[in-house]
């Protein structure tokens, strides 16, 4: 595996590999790598002939009192398991090389970027579309993979893929779980083994709402009643939404009448954590 630096190096040993081997497949990273991001990465290496994975802690997708500095940065574990996976290139930019005397220009997908966890996080979404803009423009891939387990960014890029004409298909990956229901994430490692067991409370959140959506219930104020009732036995863990959404809009619903995303978000001591399901009226 090769490890490119800079923004030329990579940019030019995607061309060469798009015109001397076939499709180009990026998946975007902020690194300390679980399962989670595997399953992407060989997503991509199942639809892709040269897998490229960015590592990229974006500072401008963090707000000035989150978890930015600290965030974990694991770099030498994430290229044996990168090199372990078959990947041809690691992208691993210094914050110098993508933002050369800071970030003047945004790529914002307006309305949609202040929902959800746009709404606790502002800035949050306009970091993110614009980073993932200059990664697209780097690698140039022909397919980009993605978790479902961050919905509200899917729907986000994939709105400006749309918009932007963006000659890219995304492809978005299922949630990744621990064998208990916690949905893998970077920010699992923040977690005290209390805290860790504390955290299961937002799985079965959002199982219950499945649960009593399976059993007939429709409306959204309803089902997401029935979720607060699971979030009240874990007390020590604070809720900052439960919603109930249009998947590709993240507008919120009353009734769940076509495909609806119950997404939530909530603090176990510090630590934010977020996770979704997808409720489908028509199974
Ligand atoms: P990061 O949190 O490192 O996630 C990188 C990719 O892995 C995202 O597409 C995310 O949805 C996916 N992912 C994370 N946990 C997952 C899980 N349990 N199951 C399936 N997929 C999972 O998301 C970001 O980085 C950044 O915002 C980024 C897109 C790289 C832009 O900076």
């Amino acid at each position: 595996m090769k490890i490119h630096r800079t923004v030329d190096a990579m940019r030019s040993a995607s061309r060469a590999a798009r015109h001397n081997t076939g499709r180009i497949g990026l998946v975007p990273t902020m690194g300390a790598l679980h399962e989670g991001h595997l399953s992407l990465i060989r997503a991509a290496k199942n639809q892709c002939d040269v897998v490229v994975v960015s590592i990229f802690v974006n500072p401008i997708q963090f707000g000035p009192n989150e978890d930015y500095s600290k965030y974990p940065q694991t770099f030498e574990r994430d290229s044996r398991m990168l090199e372990k996976e078959g990947v041809a290139f690691a992208f691993a930019p210094s914050i110098e090389q993508m933002y050369p005397g800071g970030a003047l220009s945004y790529v914002t997908v307006e309305g949609m970027s202040e929902k959800l966890c746009g709404r606790s996080r502002p800035g949050h979404f306009r970091g993110v579309t614009t980073v993932v803009s200059k990664l697209f423009h780097i690698v140039e891939p022909d397919l980009a993979f993605f978790g479902q387990k961050d919905a509200a960014q899917v729907a986000i890029i994939q709105r400006m893929v749309r918009d932007l004409n963006v000659p890219v298909e995304i492809v978005v990956c299922p949630i990744v779980r621990e064998p208990d229901g916690l949905a893998m994430s970077s920010r699992n490692a923040y977690l005290d083994p209390a805290q860790r067991k504390s955290a299961l409370v937002l799985s079965r959140t959002l199982r219950r709402v499945r649960q009593v959506f399976d059993q007939g219930e429709r409306n959204a104020a309803k089902l997401i009643e029935a979720g607060k009732q699971v979030m009240a036995e874990e007390p020590s863990v604070r809720l900052d939404y439960l919603e109930i959404a249009d998947p590709e809009t993240l507008d919120g619903v009353e009734m769940v009448s076509s495909n609806g995303l119950v997404a939530i978000a909530a603090f176990v001591g510090t630590t934010r954590l977020i996770d979704n399901i997808l409720l489908l009226p028509s199974r």
